[in-house]
C-alpha cells in the first residue's frame, strides 16, 4: 500500500511517500524558518502564505523522487490538525481537491497521534511506552498503549519547552529558532554557573512549566550590562539548557516509575537535544530502562509520520469526505 503523507500544521511544508507503513521513498520538508526569523518566531499569515506557495511542488517532489505518479497512491493523509489554523486549511484543501479529482481515498490526520508513532518509522518499539513529545509547539507526556490507544499524562501549564529556548534565544540575540544554537552555545558552557529555578508541580502531576525559568533569565540579562551578560553567554545558555533538561526529565521518570513502564520514546524538535538524550539515556539506564529516539529528520514536523498514522487508519476502512474541516485545538 502505497501513502502520501501531507503536514502543513505549522511552519514546514512536508510530503513523504511511504510503502506498508514500513519504508519511507520520499519524505521532503520545506524549511520557513528564514521567512520567520526576523519575528523570532511564527508569523501565522507568513506560514500559510509560504504553505500556499510551496505546497504543490512539494508534493510533486515527493512523487518524483518516489517514482511514483498520483495513479500509483492507494491513500492520501494529511494533517487536519492541531495547528495554526491558516497553515492546515492549505494542505486540507489541496489534498481534498487532489483526492476528489483523481479518485484517492483520504484520510485527516491528528499531528499528535503522528508524533507518538514516529518511532516505528525508525524501529519496531513494543508497546506500552511512555512518549515525551516536546516541541515548539507542544510538552506532553502520553502513554501509548497501543495503536488508537493514548492515555495523556501532563503537558505543559504555559509555554512549549521548544518555546521556552527559542524566547530565551530572542532575548540573548542568538537567532531563531533558538534551541539549537543554544545546544551548541552550551557546550562550551558551565551548567552549574547560574541557579536558574525549577518549576515544582504538585504531587501525583505530571506537567511541566517553562514561564518562570524563562522570566528568570530575563531578569538575568535586564540586571545587568550588556556586555557583562555577553561575556557570559555559554555559562547562561549551559544553566538555563540544564533547568529545562532537569524539568523534561524529572516528570518523565516519575510517571515510567509509577506506572511500571520500561520504554521511552522521545520525540519532537526539542528531542534533537544533545543534553536531553545524554541525561534520559543516563537516567533510564540507571533504572533498567530504555530510551528510544528517532533521527532528527522523523522527530521534527515530517510528511512520514502523517503517511504512516494514515497508513494505520486507512487499513482500519476509515475514509474521511469533502465535509472534513481542520481543526486547530484537536485533541488526542
Ligand atoms: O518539532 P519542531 O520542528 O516544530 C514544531 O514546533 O512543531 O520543533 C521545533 C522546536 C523549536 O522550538 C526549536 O528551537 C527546538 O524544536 N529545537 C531544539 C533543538 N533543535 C530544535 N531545542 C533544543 N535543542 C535542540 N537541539
Ligand atoms: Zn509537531
Amino acid at each position: 500500500m502505497i501513502v502520501l503523507g501531507v503536514e502543513t500544521s505549522c511552519d514546514d511544508t512536508a510530503a513523504a511517500v511511504l510503502v506498508d507503513g514500513r519504508t519511507v521513498i520520499a519524505n521532503l520538508v520545506s524549511s520557513q524558518d528564514e521567512v520567520h526569523s526576523p519575528f523570532g518566531g511564527v508569523v501565522p499569515e507568513l506560514a500559510s502564505r509560504q504553505h500556499v506557495r510551496h505546497i504543490l511542488p512539494i508534493i510533486d517532489g515527493a512523487l518524483t523522487q518516489a517514482g511514483v505518479g498520483l495513479s500509483g497512491l492507494d491513500g492520501i493523509a494529511v494533517t487536519r490538525g492541531p495547528g495554526l489554523v491558516g497553515s492546515l486549511l492549505v494542505g486540507l484543501s489541496v489534498i481534498k481537491g487532489i483526492s476528489y479529482r483523481w479518485d484517492i481515498p483520504y484520510v485527516g490526520v491528528n499531528h499528535l497521534e503522528a508524533h507518538l508513532l514516529a518511532i516505528f518509522l525508525d524501529r519496531e518499539v513494543s508497546f506500552p511506552y511512555l512518549s515525551l513529545l516536546a516541541s515548539g509547539g507542544h510538552t506532553l507526556l502520553y502513554l501509548v498503549r497501543d495503536f488508537g490507544a493514548y492515555q495523556y499524562l501532563g503537558g505543559t501549564r504555559d509555554d512549549a519547552a521548544g518555546e521556552a529556548y527559542d524566547k530565551v534565544a530572542k532575548m540573548m540575540g542568538l537567532g531563531y529558532p533558538g534551541g539549537r544554537v543554544i545546544d551548541q552555545l552550551s557546550k562550551s558552557g558551565n551548567s552549574r554557573a547560574i541557579s536558574f529555578p525549577r518549576a515544582r508541580m504538585k504531587r501525583g502531576s505530571y506537567d511541566f512549566s517553562f514561564s518562570g525559568l524563562k522570566t528568570a533569565v530575563w531578569h538575568y540579562l535586564k540586571e545587568r550590562e550588556k556586555d557583562a551578560w555577553e561575556a557570559q553567554k555559554a555559562d547562561i545558555a549551559a544553566s538555563f539548557q540544564e533547568a529545562v533538561v532537569d524539568m523534561l526529565v524529572a516528570p518523565t521518570l516519575r510517571a515510567a516509575r509509577e506506572l511500571g513502564v520500561k520504554r521511552i520514546v522521545l520525540t519532537g524538535g526539542v528531542a534533537a537535544n544533545s543534553r536531553l538524550r545524554q541525561r534520559m539515556t543516563e537516567a533510564t539506564r540507571a533504572e533498567g530502562m530504555e530510551v528510544h529516539v528517532p533521527p532528527p529528520s522523523l522527530c521534527t514536523d515530517n510528511g512520514a509520520m502523517i503517511a504512516l498514522t494514515g497508513y494505520h487508519w486507512l487499513k482500519r476502512g476509515r475514509r474521511d469526505d469533502l465535509r472534513l474541516n481542520a481543526d486547530a485545538d484537536l485533541t488526542l
